[in-house]
C-alpha cells in the first residue's frame, strides 16, 4: 500500500535527467509539492513543464544549484526555506562519474564534493524542516559499486594518481557511512534515512569521457542495463510505501532490504568521516 503524499513536500536532486527525473515523474502523479533541483535551468524548466502537463500537478518547481559547490547548496536551502516550511521527503540522487580529475569550487576532488559532501551538506541544512515534518524520509542513492572501493580516510581528496572508478566507488561507500551514521543520530525523531542501490541503469551516467573501461561500461548499460524508469523504482518505493514507515539505517535494492558490504558497516569509520565532513562543510 502507498501512503497519501498529497501536498507533502518532496525535494529531489538531479531531477533533470536519468533516475531523478523518473522518480519525479512517478511521484508527481500522487500530487505532492515537488521541488526539482539541478544545475541546468533550461533543462529544469523544460522538465517542470513536461511533468506539470503529464501529471496535471501544478505544484512542481525547479531550483537551480550546482551541488558540488557549497555556496550554491547554502543558497538553495535559503530559497527553499523562504518558500516552504516543511520537508517530508528528501531524495539525494544527483551524482556523477568524473573521468578526469577536477576540483570543485571549494577545492575538493569533484566526485567527493558532489557525491558525498553534496548529500552531507544539503541534508544537514534541511534537518530542521525534516524533523518538524516527521514522520519524514531521507533517501540516499548509493550503489553496489561501494563494495569495490579502496577507501582511505586519510586521502578523501584523491591526492596522487587519480582512479575515476575508485573515486566513484568510494563516494558510494561514503553514502552508506553517511546513511548509517545519520540514522543513529536521528534516533527518536521519526525521520528515517535509507540508502539505495538502483542497479545498472542506462541513463546519462558514465556517458562523459572515453577509454576502454567506459566503452565496456556503456555496452553493459546498453545491453543489460535497466531503463531509468526501472532504476528509479526502489527510490519511488522508499518515498511511497507504507511498509517502510519507521525503517531506518538500511540499504535497499530491487524494492527489498539488502546487505551492504562489511566495510560499509564500520561505524567507527562512519563517525570519523562525519566529523571530517563537518569540518569540510563548516557546519559546526
Ligand atoms: N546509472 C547507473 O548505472 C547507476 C548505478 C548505481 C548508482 N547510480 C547512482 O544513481 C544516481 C543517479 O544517477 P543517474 O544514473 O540517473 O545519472 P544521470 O542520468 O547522469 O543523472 C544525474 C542527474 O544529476 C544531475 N547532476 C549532475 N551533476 C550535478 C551537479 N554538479 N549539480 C546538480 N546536479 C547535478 C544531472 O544534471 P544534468 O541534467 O544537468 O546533467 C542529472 O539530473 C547517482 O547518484 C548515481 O551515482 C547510478
Amino acid at each position: 500500500m502507498n501512503r497519501d503524499i498529497t501536498h507533502k513536500v518532496i525535494l529531489i536532486t538531479g531531477a533533470t535527467d536519468g533516475m531523478g527525473l523518473e522518480t519525479a515523474r512517478a511521484l508527481a502523479k500522487h500530487n505532492p509539492r515537488l521541488v526539482l533541483v539541478g544545475r541546468n535551468a533550461t533543462k529544469g524548466q523544460r522538465v517542470v513543464e513536461e511533468l506539470k502537463q503529464e501529471s496535471g500537478n501544478q505544484a512542481i518547481e525547479f531550483m537551480q544549484a550546482d551541488l558540488s559547490a557549497q555556496q550554491d547548496i547554502r543558497e538553495l536551502v535559503k530559497t527553499f526555506k523562504s518558500k516552504y516550511d516543511r520537508l517530508d521527503v528528501l531524495i539525494n540522487n544527483a551524482g556523477a562519474y568524473i573521468p578526469v580529475k577536477q576540483l570543485s569550487a571549494d577545492g575538493f576532488e569533484m566526485t567527493f564534493a558532489l557525491n558525498h559532501l553534496g548529500y552531507f551538506l544539503l541534508t544537514n541544512l534541511l534537518l530542521d524542516e525534516l524533523t518538524r515534518s516527521a514522520p519524514s524520509r531521507i533517501i540516499n542513492i548509493s550503489s553496489a559499486a561501494h563494495a569495490s572501493a579502496r577507501f582511505d580516510i586519510n586521502n578523501l581528496n584523491s591526492e596522487g594518481k587519480y582512479s575515476p572508478w575508485n573515486a566513484y566507488a568510494t563516494s558510494k561507500l561514503e553514502n552508506l557511512y553517511f546513511t548509517y551514521e545519520l540514522a543513529d543520530r536521528l534516533k527518536g525523531t521519526d525521520v528515517t534515512v535509507n540508502a539505495v542501490h538502483p542497479g545498472l541503469v542506462n541513463s546519462q551516467f558514465g556517458k562523459q569521457g572515453s577509454g576502454p573501461f567506459l566503452a565496456i561500461f556503456r555496452l553493459m548499460q546498453k545491453f543489460i542495463g535497466k531503463t531509468a524508469a526501472n532504476g528509479a523504482k526502489t527510490s519511488i518505493y522508499l518515498a511511497l510505501a507504507d511498509e517502510v514507515e519507521g525503517i531506518t539505517g538500511s540499504y535497499f535494492a530491487n524494492e527489498k532490504m539488502a546487505q551492504s558490504s562489511k566495510v560499509s558497516q564500520d561505524r567507527e569509520m562512519g563517525r570519523k568521516l562525519w566529523e571530517m565532513s563537518e569540518k569540510m562543510t563548516r557546519i559546526n
